[in-house]
């Protein structure tokens, strides 16, 4: 198989600069290496060229931060993730702070409607401009592709450069399942109980185990198809932040060590792993020493989803 990497250094999608690095520094480190060893076929793409000068839309809404920079970026992630795909290749996105996950979803969602989506993260990112506290669109991925009730719905002609998702495929909310929740926003709270998404919180992997999170994860999204492509959205702040400080919305109490790996080597042992993307480095945020073990721990991740197994 090919996979094709994709960088996409997005930065605009919250408030600190420093998560555009992510892309340049996992390959600096020999990610094109790691996946040959893995038995891949790499193309490894330049990174995509997204549009940093702020332009200082004026039409940039406040709920939605650099609103023109975000929807440049995420729709060049969408054709590219798009093609790449119809091509038969496997896409592995490096971002880049979440944002990017609207252009990857986007995407897969052309091609493959089906997809299941497994979000490993302390956040939900299931805002919408309506109901974002910071306005930051890091936070708004799932919540912009949602399938909502009406009266939720996202009004895209308000989002300058966003009018690709007008008639843009959507996620419904049975296609996606949380792994890893402890930072919940409360619209987002209400909307994961009333839309019925499966959430599973730290609380349940404390009291379950991440093998059985895991289990009841792909029970949930197998529903039906036991062959149905999935793809990971790992989140980096996910993993605690004493193993991975350099990222920009710490939240303690997060997956271990192991907790992290197993996630990520549960979805290559599906079989069905389709793409997969991993978010919000931001080298910046921390010391020479937390910046290198963060990405460290990234490049290791990326393996264990890619199909490194231990034995
Ligand atoms: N819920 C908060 C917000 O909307 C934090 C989101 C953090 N998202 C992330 N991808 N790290 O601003
Ligand atoms: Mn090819
Ligand atoms: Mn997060
Ligand atoms: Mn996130």
């Amino acid at each position: 198989r090919t996979t094709s990497i994709i960088g996409a250094p997005m930065t605009f999608g919250q408030p600190f600069v420093g998560t555009d690095a992510g892309p340049a520094l996992l390959r600096d480190r020999g990610l094109r290496n790691v996946l040959t060893s893995l038995g891949w076929r790499v193309e490894d793409l330049p990174d995509l060229d997204f549009d940093t000068e702020q332009v200082s839309d004026a039409r940039d809404p406040p709920n939605a931060r650099n609103c023109s920079l975000v929807a440049q970026g995420t729709s060049k992630l969408a054709d590219t993730v798009e093609s790449k795909l119809r091509k038969g290749h496997f896409p592995l996105v490096i971002g880049g702070d979440h944002s990017v996950g609207i252009g990857s979803l986007t995407g897969i969602l052309r091609v493959i409607p089906d997809i299941g989506i497994i979000w490993v993260d302390a956040h939900a990112d299931l805002n919408t401009p309506a109901t974002s506290g910071s306005g930051n669109m890091h936070g708004m991925p799932v919540g912009l592709l949602l399938d909502h009730s009406e009266e939720n719905a996202v009004d895209f002609t308000k989002l300058p450069g966003f009018e690709f998702l007008i008639d843009g495929p959507r996620i419904s909310p049975d296609q996606i399942v949380y792994i890893g929740l402890r930072d919940i926003d409360p619209t987002e709270r209400l909307w994961i109980r009333d839309y019925g998404i499966k959430a599973f919180t730290m609380y349940d992997i404390d009291h379950f185990g991440i093998g059985k999170v895991m289990d009841m994860a792909f029970e949930h999204l197998n529903k039906g198809n036991p062959n149905r492509p999935l793809h990971i959205s790992y989140d980096i702040d996910a993993v605690d932040p004493l193993l991975a400080p350099a990222t920009g919305t710490k939240v303690r109490g997060g997956l271990t060590y192991r907790e992290a790996h197993f996630v990520a080597e549960a979805a290559a042992q599906s079989g069905n792993l389709a793409s997969a993307e991993i978010v919000e480095f931001n080298p910046s945020l921390s010391d020479d020493g937390g910046a290198s073990e963060t990405l460290e721990l990234g490049e290791q991740l990326i393996a264990s989803f890619m199909g490194k197994s231990l034995l």
